[in-house]
């Protein structure tokens, strides 16, 4: 028993699990985490953190003495009763949720344990109704989680919201999950559901923000038409209640292991029942061509890439993680390498990550050197060092400087000033001033 009553236990310490349990022991709880991995539990138990995440790598030094990383499945099941299951949930080739490492839990964990299975990884409505019958002793309560890479420890101790689903049977579980997210109730709702409707709610949630970010990129495709500027048109937008105003900022296409995966996965488990999902078909669509319509800028300055020299500026998915999962810089780089130019890319935590998916693509060490010698950049993803950069220092090393700023990130008339032709995502492009010698 810990501090405050039963130890927690997390099955798989990946990123979700890791989060889940760093938090749970600042919360005071004692916690036991398993991992299948053996050199995962080693390096965790000396303190080597391997996953980038703002906070993260000081909570769990900081609770050293509240966390016991194992391999074996006995220890954790006589420590403790409540078992958060954070395995991944990978996409199949058909875009299925794979589950099979959720089976492998359940099958460990046997007939009847006494144990309480709390589903944390993505799964599809219908999953812990399949587990519910097929280990009748076995407790089940679905509590999704939704955090973000790069704030999830700040996400975990301010949720907007804790969802705990369970079914007639299981209320004595679900009260006791809840209880744990108790302290945190006054900064968000803990919301009380069935279980197949708590599984909705994260694939709906997840499916929503794509579809939220897919609608304003195709809004800022038409913006560059029409003249306007979609920073503008998201503002006005947003200030409607009923809109808010984020998960609009325009850009090229979301990434992530999360989204790709959890609309690709609505979209199947709804055309497993006979409805085809219309609309996430499209969201899918225009985040796969938002990612493509970046070389069509390059080339309207540019002409033929064959042999041009682009510099990536960012690779991870998003900033302040160094995930690559779904990263747009994947697509992107091979199209720009598909038309025939040369890619140099730089990112400050990804590049380890990264070099093995992109071994075509030369790794620079800094910005300015991926910038050296380029005919063009391009900003991939939106990391703060980026809007510190020396541009106007760039701009004279660059063959020419010309960026098309994939995350609307920069400010354009500055870039101007520093000499830069300068294009973002549904904002009018902007030449460099001449220069009078
Ligand atoms: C997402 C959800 O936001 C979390 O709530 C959820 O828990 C998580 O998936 C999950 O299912 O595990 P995450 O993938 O970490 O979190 O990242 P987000 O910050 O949501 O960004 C996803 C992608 O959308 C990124 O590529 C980002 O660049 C892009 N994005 C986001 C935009 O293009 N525009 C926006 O306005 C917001």
């Amino acid at each position: 028993m810990s501090e405050r009553g039963e130890a927690v236990g997390v099955i798989g310490v990946g990123w979700v699990g890791l989060v889940t349990a760093a938090c749970f022991a600042e919360l005071g709880h004692r916690v036991i985490a398993r991992d299948i991995v053996p050199e995962k539990v080693e390096a965790l138990t000396r303190g080597d953190v391997a996953i980038h995440e703002p906070g993260l790598t000081e909570m769990i030094h900081r609770n050293a003495e509240r966390i016991t990383f194992t391999t074996s499945m006995e220890e954790l099941l006589e420590g403790a009763r409540l078992l958060f299951t954070c395995v991944d949930t990978p996409p199949t080739y058909s875009g299925d949720a794979d589950l099979s490492r959720v089976r492998a839990v359940v099958a460990e964990l046997g007939e009847d344990s006494g144990h309480v299975l709390v589903m944390k990884s993505t799964v599809p409505a219908g999953t812990g109704e399949s587990i519910r019958r097929d280990r009748p002793g076995l407790s089940y309560v679905s509590c999704p989680e939704f955090l973000k890479e790069g704030t999830a420890v700040a996400d975990f101790m301010h949720p907007d919201r804790v969802v705990v689903g369970a079914d007639a049977g299981d209320e004595e579980a679900a009260d006791a999950v809840a209880a744990l997210y108790a302290p945190l109730g006054e900064e968000g709702e803990i919301l009380r559901t069935d279980v197949a409707s708590a599984e909705m709610i994260k694939l709906a949630s997840n499916a929503f923000l794509a579809t939220k970010i897919s609608f304003i990129n195709e809004i800022a495709n038409v913006c560059e038409e029409v003249g306007a500027d979609v920073g503008e048109v998201a503002r006005g937008m947003g200030a409607d209640t009923r809109i808010g105003s984020s998960f609009l900022r325009a850009g090229i296409g979301y990434g992530g292991s999360c989204f790709p995966k959890d609309v690709s996965a609505l979209k199947m488990l709804a055309g497993n029942t006979g409805y085809h999902f219309q609309l996430l078909t499209s969201v899918i669509e225009v985040n796969e061509l938002q990612k493509r319509r970046v070389v069509g800028k390059l080339e309207k300055h540019l002409g033929s890439l064959i042999g041009k020299r682009i510099a990536l500026l960012g690779l991870a998915f998003k900033p302040d993680t160094d995930d690559m999962r779904e990263a747009s810089s994947l697509v992107l780089s091979a199209r720009l390498q598909g038309e025939g130019a040369e890619v140099v890319a730089y990112d400050p935590v990804a590049v380890e990550r990264a070099s093995p998916m992109l071994t075509s693509v030369e790794m620079a060490d800094s910005a300015i050197a991926a910038l050296e010698g380029a005919d063009a950049a391009v900003l991939v993803t939106e990391w703060g060092e980026f809007r510190d950069l020396d541009w106007a220092a760039a701009a004279e090393k660059m063959a020419r400087p010309l960026i098309v700023d994939g995350r609307n990130f920069l400010d354009p008339t500055a870039m101007a000033a520093a000499g830069f032709e300068y294009e973002g995502i549904g904002r009018q492009a902007r030449p460099a001033p001449t220069k009078v010698s």
